[in-house]
């Protein structure tokens, strides 16, 4: 790969790839793969559970229509995925209709189509602080003005949403969305209960917004009631959907390999992201859309999502009980009630990017916070995935990352003590830069 600033084409490059850079997970997927690396990093699904027979089947059964599998199809998606569609969305207690939802190329899509739709160059966008990666790659590229609203164990505290958007008002710039993932968040694990979700909506209202709500992780809940969708909320306060987009996908309840997302959304929205599609991909692939249709059509999905619910909680125990044994005191953590990530919070003069050379050596990996942040925030968190590896490996690889923190803080407090003693020594005493920097070691 060429060094970018040696890129021989820099000066023809458009101004929209400058802001754009790969996700840090992305990054870091050929050093995952390295045998022996216990990876907290990925947000991968545990496809292992879904089984060679169940494939084969819904395979088997996909290859009795080969030719239309094998053929473009309509951009809005095939009829029987839409109908799947508005089953899995019932099934969250959202009411949709065939001509309210649009398939995509995974919920990633229906990102890049969103921003394609609402975003010129300059326009703001309230964000959840920490919010998806994948989510500020997909606008970077539009070049909006990203507004982090911060999060407690709550969600996004609409106080601080309303205070962003005064601002912005008094600044002149237009703000076109804010954009949510209410349930288990990702990066943060965290769930916007349902006073906050009406407040939000609003707050949408009186600024006159869109809400985008970005759901792939509703259904993987552990304990509690489900809290019902802003879509759901909408259409209960004012009778139908107007302002919030509904992103959702089968890569957390199906299998991220097909694909496949959707956006439901009103007409006029609708239409845009039509014509936005048709330039992206055309279509959606009709074989994955066939898989999945056969597979929802004929097996007990709702089972197969129990199943999976029951591995991941597992999995999230055993990363909360290994987090409460090993880690420094000084360490906080979230505690998600379903999805994949659990994020960790550090001393703040300890910089998790730095520090990640140390562990993947140790053979365990994360995910750096600054990468949940447009500009710079989260240095000192991280986020840890515990969907994919063995309870006995996560509680492992919890036992190295610990034993990485350590080692950084009493680095940091050797340090100190030999900057006192120099002190004491000196006539002049100097700052080190270590007490109140951030570690870069
Ligand atoms: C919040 C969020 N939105 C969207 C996506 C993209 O999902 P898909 O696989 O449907 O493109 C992810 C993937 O991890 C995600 O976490």
């Amino acid at each position: 790969m060429p060094l970018v600033d040696l890129d021989r084409f820099d000066f023809l490059y458009a101004n929209r790839v400058r802001g754009m850079k790969t996700a840090a997970t992305r990054d870091l997927m050929a050093t995952l793969s390295r045998p022996g690396i216990i990876s907290l990093a990925g947000g991968f699904p545990d496809t292992r559970a879904f089984g060679e027979e169940a494939f084969r089947e819904i395979s088997h059964n996909v290859a009795a229509d080969a030719a239309q599998a094998l053929q473009y199809g309509p951009t809005a998606g095939l009829e029987a995925i839409k109908d799947v569609i508005v089953d899995v969305m019932a099934a969250e207690g959202t009411r949709a209709s065939q001509e309210e939802v649009f398939t995509t190329t995974g919920a990633q899509q229906g990102l890049d189509l969103v921003a394609k739709t609402f975003l010129d160059e300059g326009d703001g966008i309230l964000c959840e602080g920490p919010t998806y990666a994948g989510a500020l790659n997909a606008f970077a590229a539009y070049r909006p003005r990203v507004m982090h609203v911060p999060m407690d164990r709550a969600g996004m505290i609409p106080a601080a949403a309303r205070e962003a958007l005064e601002k912005a008002r008094r600044g002149g710039i237009p703000v076109k969305f804010f954009y949510t993932v209410p349930n288990f968040q990702n990066p943060a694990g965290v769930t916007l209960v349902a006073e906050r979700r009406r407040e939000l909506l609003e707050i949408a209202r009186e600024f006159d917004l869109v809400v985008i709500e970005d759901n792939p992780y509703g259904m993987l809940r552990f304990e509690g009631d489900p809290i019902p969708t802003l879509s759901a909320l909408e259409q209960e306060e004012d009778g139908e959907v107007d302002r919030v987009v509904y992103l959702g996908t089968f890569s957390k309840i199906f299998a991220p390999g097909v694909r496949l997302g959707w956006v439901r959304a009103q007409p006029g929205i609708l239409h845009k992201i039509n014509v936005g599609k048709q330039g992206a991909d055309l279509c959606s692939s009709n074989l994955s859309q066939m898989l999945i249709a056969s597979y929802f059509e004929n097996a007990d999905w709702r089972a197969y999502v129990k199943r999976l619910t029951g591995i991941y909680r597992e999995r999230r125990d055993a990363m909360l009980d290994a987090l409460a044994e090993f880690m420094p005191k000084d360490v906080h953590w979230t505690h998600p009630k379903g999805g994949l990530f659990v994020w960790a919070t550090l001393p703040s003069y300890l910089d998790a990017t730095a520090m990640l050379p140390r562990a993947i050596a140790k053979n365990v990996a994360y995910v750096p916070g600054e990468g949940f942040y447009a500009g710079g925030k989260g240095k000192n968190c991280m986020r840890l995935n515990f969907s994919f590896v063995e309870p006995d490996k996560i509680r492992r690889g919890i036992e190295l990352l610990a034993e990485v923190v350590r080692e950084r803080m009493e680095l940091r407090s050797d340090l100190e003590r030999g900057s006192q003693r120099g002190s004491k020594s000196r006539k002049s005493p100097r700052s080190t830069g270590v007490t109140s920097g951030p570690d870069k070691g």
